[in-house]
């Protein structure tokens, strides 16, 4: 392991904190929810990337597809001198951009930023040593709050990768895109990787794969909340649903109690009761047409320089300037 700077801007007691704070909200409301950064803690991280590997889910390989025919391109457009990463977990596909980056002659610092510690840990670590003439520094914070603190040389490039994008709600998807263009200045860059609008089966079998691997993943979320907060749910008791809301084109993960259940949740001070059949609702994941993807950045005060997808038309991945 070679070292690479970790800046901390998260303690397990903040999280707790935050933890608590979103399951007294999420819980308590008529239609259950928990926020899905809770999904990532070391074991959920482990479950995910399994998940980016499984046969059903087609999006790390789609995006790779494109990253590994566009990142010489990236490099050239860009000439970014830092890379910035948004949830960067394993950092894997990333690779390919600190290849073409470094080969441009223009990298000098990376800079992953994740919640979970231990996979930014890891992967700051392996990148470090393999790449040894670039300055890592991973941070670990949440990039719904942590956007003002990016340290790096300009100009810049924030790749946000994995459809993550599509894990915010649409209001809170235009803050955190008007909150990216705000740390950017004009000339710096986004590269912004979008999972598109496609046919129900492929979508759902995406979140749903025979193995059982993102159901454990989705069921990990109560294992956190058991964890951090001295719960007692019972993961086994729920079902884990892929759903696909056509009207808001999204993919929901649910976890559905498949008995009446009680719940003792003593770190938030509740108590919390199901009905057989009722949910919590863990995730969407938005779906995307490109006229969308295009009108959202022009919004948030960003010029389309580039649209791809891989060939098959799964995924796109969209090159950004950000401008007055
Ligand atoms: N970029 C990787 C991982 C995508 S999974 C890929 O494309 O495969 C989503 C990643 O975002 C996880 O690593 C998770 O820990 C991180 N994440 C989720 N919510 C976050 C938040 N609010 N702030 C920072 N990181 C977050
Ligand atoms: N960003 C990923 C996505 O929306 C996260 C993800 C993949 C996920 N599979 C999941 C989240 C299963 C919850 C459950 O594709």
């Amino acid at each position: 392991m070679s070292d690479a700077d970790l800046d901390v801007h998260r303690s397990t007691a903040e999280a707790t904190r935050a933890l608590r704070e979103d399951v007294r909200e999420g819980l308590s409301a008529p239609q259950k929810w928990l926020p899905s950064k809770w999904f990532y803690d070391a074991a959920g991280s482990v479950l995910f990337e399994r998940i980016t590997e499984l046969p059903e889910y087609y999006p790390t390989r789609a995006e790779r597809e494109v990253l590994r025919r566009e990142a010489a391109q990236v490099a050239t457009i860009t000439g970014a001198r830092t890379l910035v990463e948004l949830g960067s977990g394993s950092s894997e596909k990333t690779r390919l951009l600190l290849d073409a980056l470094s080969a441009h002659g223009t990298l000098a610092e990376f800079v992953p930023l994740d919640v979970s510690e231990s996979a930014l840990a890891g992967a700051a670590a392996a990148i470090a040593t393999a790449y040894p003439q670039l300055t890592v520094r991973g941070v670990v914070g949440d990039f719904t709050e942590h956007l003002g603190l990016l340290p790096g040389v300009p100009p810049r490039l924030v790749a946000f990768l994995g459809g993550t994008i599509g894990n915010f709600l649409p209001t809170d998807r235009a803050k955190f895109l008007h909150s990216v263009r705000d740390v950017l200045g004009v000339g710096e860059w986004l590269l912004l990787g979008t999972d598109l609008v496609k046919d129900e089966q492929t979508l759902v079998q995406a979140y749903d794969d025979a193995a059982g691997v993102t159901a454990e993943f989705n069921r990990n979320v109560l294992r956190v909340v058991n964890t951090l907060l001295g719960a007692d749910f019972d993961p086994a008791a729920f079902d884990h649903v892929s759903y696909w809301d056509a009207h808001n084109e999204w993919i929901e993960m649910r976890l559905r109690a498949r008995t009446d259940a009680r719940v003792r949740i003593p770190g938030a001070g509740m108590e919390v009761t199901f009905a057989a059949g009722e949910y919590v609702r863990t995730e969407i994941s938005a779906k995307f047409r490109p006229e969308g993807v295009r009108a959202e950045l022009t919004e948030a005060g960003f010029a389309v320089e580039q649209w791809w997808t891989d060939a098959q038309g799964r995924f796109g991945m969209s090159l950004s300037r950000a401008i007055d």
